[in-house]
């Protein structure tokens, strides 16, 4: 019997919401397979935390996940709390201080969802983003000087270390060699000139171990534009934590709308928990209705799953998402049907207990 501890963060607006039926379809997964067994233990950490303790998590908080084989998180952000706060001090804290610094978001058209644009093929949308999770852009290396004085200058600085860059590359290679797809980069070397220049060189030098596969570079105007007018360019994906962040809503919005958008921060030396989310946000304008969709959370079990090594699970999830889809009866109203959001959660589990 395997037994993995599952710390609980649902967070804010929706997340309550969508990771109460991803818990539901574990529940179901250790009912129907005998040799596992979770153990969840639920955080109360998130803006309504932070009203009334100061913090977004517990002072220790750090100390008592790192004791979790996986985190399971809904979503982070409410209005009240500035969000560089809220962010910073539990959703970027966990991602930086575990070194999650992969983060893997599939781009991938399921039967039966919904995708906006005319002339492509279902299976022409198939990507699997890798995000770098721990630097870049969102290094938090800057300066404010001079706050509310006409000479006022703000400093936002990137960081592109050797060995996070060479990490999140080599990853995304050996991936793309394992399941013998396409690697393509994206950057942005003639404008950063700097930052990108030296993306682009550790993508180059890291490829000559990786001859057998092939590779193809864009610029990420470009990309955005190709994402839309011709998905199937794109087989695995390697981009900085920006690019990727901005990339992968646009992603979810060819592939069925941010419902169904999943994503895993990844610490692959397993040295401290990795972490498994929907990658929308608390969604502020919906939360609270039980009209949010909790799709992208569940797939975001699937993903779980394969981190375990239960493959075979991470499939049935991912399977048993596509035929709810293809059935199309029980569906939340982003994707055209009248459920509410804790109708899904047992919709999917009675495929599952078919499979
Ligand atoms: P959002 O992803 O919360 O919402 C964008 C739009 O998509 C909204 O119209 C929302 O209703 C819709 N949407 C999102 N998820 C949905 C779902 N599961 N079902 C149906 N509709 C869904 O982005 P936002 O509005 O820019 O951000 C809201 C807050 O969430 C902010 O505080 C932001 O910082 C935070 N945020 C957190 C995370 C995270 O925790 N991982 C991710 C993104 C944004
Ligand atoms: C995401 C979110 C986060 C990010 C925010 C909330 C900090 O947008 O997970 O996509 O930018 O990484
Ligand atoms: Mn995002």
């Amino acid at each position: 019997m395997k037994k993995f501890k599952i710390a609980v963060i649902p967070g804010d607006g929706i997340g309550t919401e969508v990771i109460n039926e991803g818990i539901k379809v574990l529940k179901k997964i250790e009912e129907l397979e005998p040799s596992i067994s979770f153990e969840f233990e639920t955080f109360p950490w998130g803006c309504e935390y932070y009203l009334k303790t100061g913090k977004m998590m517990d002072e220790n908080g750090m100390e008592i996940l790192k004791n979790f084989d996986a985190i399971y998180l809904g979503a982070v952000g409410f209005p009240g709390v500035p969000d560089h706060i809220s962010l910073w001090d539990l959703l970027l804290r966990i991602r930086k201080g575990f070194d999650q610094y992969i983060n893997i978001r599939p781009v991938k058209l399921l039967k039966g969802a919904p995708c906006p644009l005319k002339d492509v093929k279902r299976e022409e949308i198939d990507m699997l983003f890798i995000r770098e999770n721990s630097e870049g852009e969102y290094a938090g290396a800057g300066d404010w000087l001079f706050k509310g004085k006409p000479n006022e200058v703000v400093l936002q600085t990137g960081v592109f270390s050797r060995k996070g860059t060479e990490r999140v590359i080599r990853y995304a290679y050996e991936i793309a060699r394992k399941e013998g797809k396409t690697l393509t980069s994206i950057s942005k070397a003639n404008a950063l000139n700097y930052s990108m220049v030296f993306w682009d060189e550790v993508f180059q030098e890291v490829g000559k171990e990786y001859p057998d596969v092939k590779t193809y570079s864009y610029l990420v105007d470009a990309a955005a534009m190709f994402m839309v007018k011709d998905p199937k360019r794109f087989e695995v994906v390697v981009t900085s934590n920006l690019f990727g962040d901005i990339l992968t809503d646009l992603g979810a919005a060819i592939a069925g709308g941010m419902g169904l958008a999943a994503g895993a921060n990844l610490n692959p030396e397993k040295e401290f928990p990795s972490m498994f989310e929907p990658i929308h946000g608390s969604a502020p304008d919906i939360a609270g209705k039980e009209i949010s969709n909790p799709l992208a959370s569940i797939w975001s079990v699937s993903q779980m799953m394969d981190f375990f090594g239960y493959e075979d699970w991470g499939k049935k999830v991912l399977d048993a998402i596509e035929e709810l889809l293809v059935e199309g009866k029980t569906l939340t109203p982003d994707l055209g049907g009248t459920a509410k959001t804790s109708e899904i959660g047992e919709a999917i589990n009675k495929i599952l207990e078919k499979k």
